[in-house]
């Protein structure tokens, strides 16, 4: 069995007081040993959470450029993440898809330079409520982990995260039954168009409106390797769903 891996997605949200009464929390609570935490800061605020988190809990940016320096305003580089002592970065989320405007192109060449640059890539993919209703979920996931694959040479240092945008920020959840049957294609296709072993040991996560209340069973699903989570993981809840399996 793989690695059960839980992210927290702070997105634009929390300052100094409150981020630090939340690692608080994080580094005095009893956390499954065998379940890897990872959270997700805002960049101006990386340094701070990697200086004051327990070491046992890893630190993401949520974003960064696909090179490593230069005349990029208001842009940071992997390089820069990894000076911080930050190992993760989140790529491809929806908000930088559909409220920024990244291309799959762009999102591509992202997560080739963070690989190259040896930072872990929290790769992101979901449809939108318009893509699921009309019938066009599959094609839409296999196209965004196309436009991914493509750029991964070593998967060991990727984490696929499956959030389908209705449901991120609604209190929309997927059913245990939907997330489900979305990750067990994603795991075939990368059978089909990477490798068995890749199939195998990648962990697909899901992400959207997950809570202390619906991560046990969501987390029970065979193809469920762990959450994204948003909103919960600025509670004190997000220590109930980083113990989901245990
Ligand atoms: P949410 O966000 O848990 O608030 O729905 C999830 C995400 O965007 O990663």
């Amino acid at each position: 069995m793989v690695t059960f891996f839980v992210g927290g997605n702070w997105k634009m949200n929390g300052d100094k007081k409150s981020l630090g009464d939340l690692i608080t929390t994080l580094n005095t609570a009893s956390l499954h040993d065998e379940t890897e935490v990872v959270c997700g800061a805002p960049t101006v605020y990386l340094d701070f959470a990697r200086s004051n988190l327990d070491a046992r809990i890893g630190v993401a940016a949520q974003n960064c450029y696909k090179v490593a320096k230069g005349a990029f305003t208001g842009e940071i580089s992997p390089a820069m993440i990894k000076d911080c002592g930050v190992e993760w970065v989140i790529l491809g989320h929806s908000e930088r898809r559909h409220v920024f405007g990244e291309s799959d192109e762009l999102i591509g060449q992202k997560v080739a330079h963070a690989l190259e640059s040896d930072l872990g890539v929290i790769a992101c993919i979901g449809e939108k409520l318009e893509e699921r209703e009309a019938g066009t979920t599959e094609d839409v996931v296999y196209a965004q982990t196309q436009a991914i694959a493509d750029n991964v040479k070593d998967w060991s240092k990727v984490v696929l995260a499956y959030e389908p945008v209705w449901a991120i920020g609604t209190g929309k959840t997927a059913s245990p039954e939907q997330a489900q049957e979305v990750h067990e294609k994603l795991r075939e296709w990368i059978r089909a168009n990477v490798s068995e072993a890749v199939a195998d040991s990648v962990r697909i996560i899901y992400g959207g409106s997950v809570t202390g209340a619906n991560c046990k069973e969501l987390g029970s699903q065979n193809d469920v390797d762990g959450f994204l989570v948003g909103g919960a993981s600025l509670k004190p809840e997000f220590v109930d769903i980083i113990n989901a399996r245990a």
